[in-house]
């Protein structure tokens, strides 16, 4: 097992190198699953803890060392190939290639935007909690947006989420039949759709587009939200409070507290308000929080049992927590954000400073 042999063969290798085929030839040699520093790496388990701990740091040192000069060797082979490219008339220089290393011609780099970036990060903290993601539809049926979540065609509530909908004509007479289908409205509307197809244990997060009639500083008629739903055995209110203070705590700071509320949505009983400390004055008392040192979150509570039982759960047997929010809401929170409006303006000026 020695190292330093093995080094030398690699700077002889590495040096023979014409293009990215012998490169990746090399990487496999040295570094794949069956690579000549691999097999050693694996073979340190069965060595004594003395021997480990002389060889182990070696042999990973040697690794990473590899690694970067494969990476450089990556660099230089795209470098040359961009040079032949430019000198030949023919080929428009001008056109950027994604094997060329940018910096070095000063593009500037473009970045995520703050809200994907805010999306992927939300489910990145759901996902450590062992959550799984799941799409939404833009599109979606009354029945699934409303009805299924105890909201029948003449329940008030539907009146707050007033959204565009989108008639189904009849080719026979062009008359348009009843409109069945809307723009999503809530995220919510996952969670029968979802209970329909799975068995519990569900732990699941939903994030998604939603449309309603609002407009002003802090509403868009299209924006984000994602829904949380957990259905399985014994779940409680502990349960909710614990996985939205971890999360909240992961997303807007440490030292971020959570309060509940009771409240009314027609799928959960009972209902809750969620609050988070304000992150602006930590709680104080500031113009944001209107002197109360809480912000209004999140929508929440114990999965009502008409729901499950919609979903085909036997309540009985079941029960469940879900939870909602708007992405941009707590993205203006984060970032200090005054107006919705400069998320989807495409402002650089705005956006640079993310
Ligand atoms: N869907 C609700 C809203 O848009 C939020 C919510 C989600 C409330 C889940 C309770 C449970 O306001």
């Amino acid at each position: 097992m020695d190292l330093e042999k093995l080094k030398q063969q690699f700077i002889e290798d590495i040096a023979k190198v014409q293009d990215e085929h012998s490169l990746a030839d090399i990487e496999t040699k040295f570094l794949g699953r069956k690579g000549e520093l691999t097999e050693i790496l694996k073979s340190l388990a069965g060595l004594t803890l003395e021997k480990k701990k002389v060889m182990g740091p070696k042999a990973n040192n040697l690794r990473d060392w590899m690694s970067e000069k494969i990476a450089d060797c990556k660099f230089q082979i795209a470098d040359l190939k961009w040079q032949k490219i430019a000198k030949s008339e023919k080929q428009d220089i001008n056109t950027p290639t994604l094997h060329y290393p940018l910096s070095t011609i000063h593009y500037p780099n473009g970045h995520l935007h703050p809200l994907s970036n805010f999306i992927f990060k939300i489910e990145r903290v759901f996902e450590e909690m062992g959550f799984e993601v799941v799409d939404s539809y833009d599109i979606e049926t009354d029945y699934y947006n409303f009805t299924a979540l105890n909201i029948p065609p003449d329940h008030p509530t539907r009146d707050t989420q007033d959204t565009f909908y989108i008639k189904k004509i009849n080719q026979a007479n062009n008359k348009s039949k009843s409109d069945e289908f809307l723009l999503k409205t809530q995220t919510s509307s996952m969670q029968v759709r979802y209970m329909k197809n799975h068995e519990p244990p569900i732990k699941i997060i939903v994030p998604g587009k939603c449309f309603r009639r609002d407009d002003d500083a802090t509403h868009s008629p299209q924006f984000h939200q994602f829904e949380g739903l957990v259905v399985d055995k014994d779940l409680t209110m502990g349960h909710l409070k614990e996985t939205l203070s971890l999360v909240m705590r992961k997303l807007l700071g440490e030292e971020t507290k959570i309060r509940f509320r009771s409240s009314f949505f027609p799928f959960v009983e009972p209902g809750l308000e969620v609050d988070v400390t304000c992150p602006f004055c930590k709680g104080q008392g500031c113009n944001v929080c209107k002197k109360t040192g809480w912000i209004e979150m999140l929508g929440a509570g114990m999965v009502h049992p008409n729901v499950l039982r919609e979903g085909g759960i036997d309540p009985e047997i079941y029960s469940g927590f879900a939870f909602g929010t708007g992405i941009e809401r707590l993205a203006m929170m984060k970032h200090k954000i005054p107006n919705i409006k400069l998320l989807y303006e495409n402002d650089l000026r705005f956006l640079n400073q993310f």
